[in-house]
């Protein structure tokens, strides 16, 4: 038994310094010596946050300061107590941000050590602000402050991928590319077009957000540790402080429920999602065969071995990066599952697949804003693709059915056509006017004009549709509406 604790001991404790790098985890004596046995540090370590819940500071130094100022106004506290907590509290904020704050492991988390520099700092004012008030609302509460404002990053950030991509596709209003279903050319489309499908999608990521935001900005504060509080608190106005829409209505619910991050995941998820496809795209049109585009120097690699490879590791990372993020969602979604009312330690274990998936989104959109803009696009290798697949096949039905040929009809004689272009190697308006006509009478020489790539484009004239002109109208109505955002 000994050895299989002083080995796994070993091993956390190596484990640790790697992770975290935190000099005070590192240095033993630093805490040590107040525990007698080996096992209490491998439990401190194992049931401590504060490794990474300290990037709540901020938001626990405004919750708290929010907390201390209604005591204060409700008269649980005095004001000179109140004076002396925003005392402290500033200067525990300049200490974190000139990094010269010291984190204590045998504090657990980012509460007690910064409630233990106050007290340290102005004494037993510092004890009375945790009157009327659990570590359990005051976690809840920090979190939900620090989700906002990464939902506010988020969203700005989604804004300006959509100008990207929005610049782009006005640029290549009549570029004609392959589209594909199947991963087989099925219709010309424009490229413009192709890339407003994205603009579109991030539109509603983005909206999806800013309605996660609702139930994000309610204050927890008050619930305490589970069942409310003795004291004559005033719940509105620390929301209030702290711009706070409203307050939680069930206490038990307010320090137990993290389905507001489970909320804020999924959305991330489903732009990641959508990031991972615009990835796989980027990816095989840059890929020899395709050739469709080339990605900036600066978002690529070489190879260490190869010395024509130009990789596309931006795109690919991101793709990569989308499992990790659903891998969050499922993770928290199963932290969830089993626990009863109210609050358990298990809740502690939101905060690493949260902050994961906010550092990864933020990251990703952030590259991907920066990238899309300096996209090269080689219209001509587009074009020809569309020499390969008889893309304009459904326009040719079409035709036939304008001129009152039954659809299925249509589709028929197309089809045999298809296959005599086939067998000859050529395209369909590369087939005479004469081999055309053994199909169906009713062919004549205005056919060749639908067989176009550039009529078929023209003919697809309506809202959603990928005539240039059509094109056009959504670039200038997205054009409106994020001028409208700035
Ligand atoms: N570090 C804890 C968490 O993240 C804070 C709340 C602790 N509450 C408690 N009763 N131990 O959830």
């Amino acid at each position: 038994m000994t050895c299989f604790y002083s080995e796994l001991e070993k091993m956390s404790s190596e484990n640790h310094v790697k992770l975290h790098a935190d000099p005070l985890a590192s240095k033993k004596e630093a805490w040590s010596g107040r525990f007698s046995e080996p096992m209490a540090d491998f439990v401190l370590r194992y049931t401590a946050s504060v490794g990474f819940d300290k990037r709540l500071a901020k938001a626990d130094i405004a919750g708290s300061l929010a907390h201390a100022r209604m005591l204060a106004k409700t008269g649980i506290i005095s004001k000179e107590d109140l004076a002396a907590i925003e005392r402290g509290m500033k200067q525990i904020s300049e200490e974190i941000k000139n990094n010269t704050f010291k984190w204590k492991l045998e504090l657990e988390d980012v509460h007690l050590n910064i409630e233990a520099r106050l007290t340290h700092l102005i004494g037993d004012a510092g004890k009375r602000l945790h009157t009327g008030r659990s570590r359990n609302d005051q976690v809840a509460l920090d979190i939900r402050l620090y989700v906002r404002d990464q939902i506010k990053l988020i969203v700005s950030l989604l804004e300006h991928l959509q100008h990207s991509l929005l610049s782009v596709a006005e640029k290549n209003i009549d570029t004609i590319m392959p589209g594909f279903t199947h991963m087989q050319i099925a219709q010309p489309v424009s490229f413009g077009h192709h890339l407003l499908a994205y603009v579109e999608m991030f539109e509603r990521d983005r909206q999806r957000f800013l309605d996660c935001f609702k139930r994000v900005n309610v204050s927890p504060l008050g619930a305490a540790a589970l069942a409310g509080t003795t004291y004559p608190i005033d719940r509105e106005f620390v929301a209030s402080q702290l711009e706070m829409d409203s307050v939680t209505q069930n206490s038990l619910d307010s320090v137990s429920d993290r389905d507001f991050a489970v909320e804020f995941c999924s959305c991330a998820s489903l732009t990641m999602v959508h990031i991972s496809r615009l990835s796989e795209e980027l990816i095989y049109w840059m890929s020899f065969g395709f050739g469709f585009i080339e990605l900036p120097d600066r978002f690529t690699t070489g190879s260490s071995i190869m010395p024509q490879k130009k990789n596309p590791d931006v795109p690919e990372a991101a793709r990569g990066k989308t499992g990790r993020v659903v891998g969050h969602l499922m993770g928290l979604l199963m932290l969830m599952k089993g626990q009863p009312l109210a609050y358990n330690k298990d809740n502690q274990e939101d905060k690493e697949p949260l902050f994961d998936t906010i550092d990864t989104v933020v990251d990703t959109l952030r590259a991907f804003a920066e990238m899309i803009p300096g996209i090269q696009v080689r219209k001509d290798n587009m074009k020809q693709a569309l020499n390969q697949g008889f893309a304009t096949a459904t326009d040719f039905a079409d035709y036939l059915v304008r001129k009152g040929l039954p659809f299925r009809d249509a589709h028929e004689a197309v089809g045999c056509a298809v296959r005599l272009a086939s067998e000859k190697n050529c395209q369909l308006h590369e087939l005479s006017l004469e081999e055309l006509k053994q199909f169906n009478s009713l062919i004549d020489e205005d056919v060749y004009k639908s067989l176009t790539l550039e009529g078929s484009l023209r003919a697809r004239n309506h809202i959603g549709g990928t005539a240039p002109e059509q094109v056009q109208f959504q670039v200038n109505r997205w054009k409106k509406i994020l001028a409208e955002r700035e």
